[in-house]
């Protein structure tokens, strides 16, 4: 019995497999370099569990490579580079590492809305480039994140409200915003009524909200969520942060609406076609881009490494459905 890990995880991960005394092989233990497809599909075939990062797509061929394949257990919360249906059909169980993640996740999110609202990002960059030479009364001027001077309390959307959406919303009450949510999830009315935040539809949650932040899963129903249409709904100040998935906004849109000034700021960390951005996106001073690091603290990272590991151990002990 053995686990295939497509490309290193952190060194915990790796231990908590020693300590269950399951041995692995890694497809890829270089960093930066992706798993080729062909190895991916021979580790999958010669071992029983496959633990995943996300950018491994898990597909219907991966699923099929192995008739004794005994599980998915895929290092990230979300699941979209995972055919779960297929995987289900097939009686394959997949794991994933909930939980772990949701502050690191949600603290990203305030860093990418408080950056995007106050130039830090361009700021910097003004900085690096020796152009700092006078200080002026126009120089990179934001938008109040709190209520400012005109007392105006801000209002958050926040789209998807799960366990990092409720974490942002809590965030925000630090800083005296009002916070509204939509989402698809059926017991997050409840928990959004509980924590005293607004539950709207999508479109009026764009009109009203200072601040979007998404934190949907992606999937058919959230693919290309905001796009044209829905920058045109949302105020021209307004800041959209994306700590989710990058399919959830049309990318080249979103170039679109920032040059227009239809929206006022972006700051975002997952993109449409990793690790690739749409034309244009980078060279705007109104954007603020991480690459895809919402969950990369040291201490989120490890627990994220040892709850995958968990789970393809989990997996190797329970016979194929
Ligand atoms: C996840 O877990 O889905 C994040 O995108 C990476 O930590």
């Amino acid at each position: 019995m053995s686990v295939f890990i497509t490309r290193r995880i952190p060194a915990a991960g790796e231990a908590r497999l020693r300590e269950a005394g399951v041995e692995f092989e890694v497809g890829q233990p270089i960093d930066d370099t992706p798993v080729p497809r062909e190895v991916l599909l021979a580790g999958v075939r010669d071992h029983d569990v496959v633990l995943s990062l996300l950018t491994e797509r898990i597909d219907r061929e991966v699923l099929t490579a192995n008739p004794r394949l005994r599980g998915v257990s895929n290092m990230a919360v979300g699941l979209d580079n995972v055919d779960c249906a297929a995987a289900e059909e097939l009686g394959i169980p997949v794991g994933n590492t909930p939980g772990v993640l949701t502050d690191a996740t949600a603290d990203l999110a305030w860093a990418l809305l408080m950056a995007a609202s106050r130039h830090v990002a361009a700021g910097h960059r003004f900085m690096l480039e020796g152009r700092f030479e006078l200080w002026g009364p126009e120089m990179f001027c934001g938008v109040d994140v709190g209520p400012g001077v005109d007392g105006r309390r801000k209002t958050l959307g926040i789209v998807g409200y799960g366990r990092i959406g409720r974490a942002c919303a809590r965030r925000a009450r630090g800083f005296d915003m009002d916070v509204v949510a939509c989402g698809r999830s059926l017991d997050a009315p409840a928990a959004a009524r509980e924590d005293g935040v607004h539950w709207l539809a999508l479109p009026d949650l764009l009109e009203r909200a200072d601040f979007v932040s998404l934190h949907c899963p992606l999937n058919d129903a959230t693919h290309h969520l905001l796009g044209a249409a829905e920058f045109a709904r949302m105020k021209s100040q307004a800041v959209l942060v994306n700590t989710a998935r990058g399919p959830v906004v049309d990318e080249a849109a979103l170039v679109t609406a920032l040059r227009a000034g239809e929206i006022g700021a972006a700051g975002l960390d997952v993109f449409e076609r990793e690790p690739v951005t749409a034309p244009g996106l980078l060279e705007l001073d109104n954007v603020v881009a991480l690459p895809h690091i919402g969950s990369a603290t040291r201490a989120t990272r490890d627990r994220m490494a040892v709850m995958a590991a968990d789970n393809a151990v989990r997996f190797l002990a329970q016979p194929r459905g």
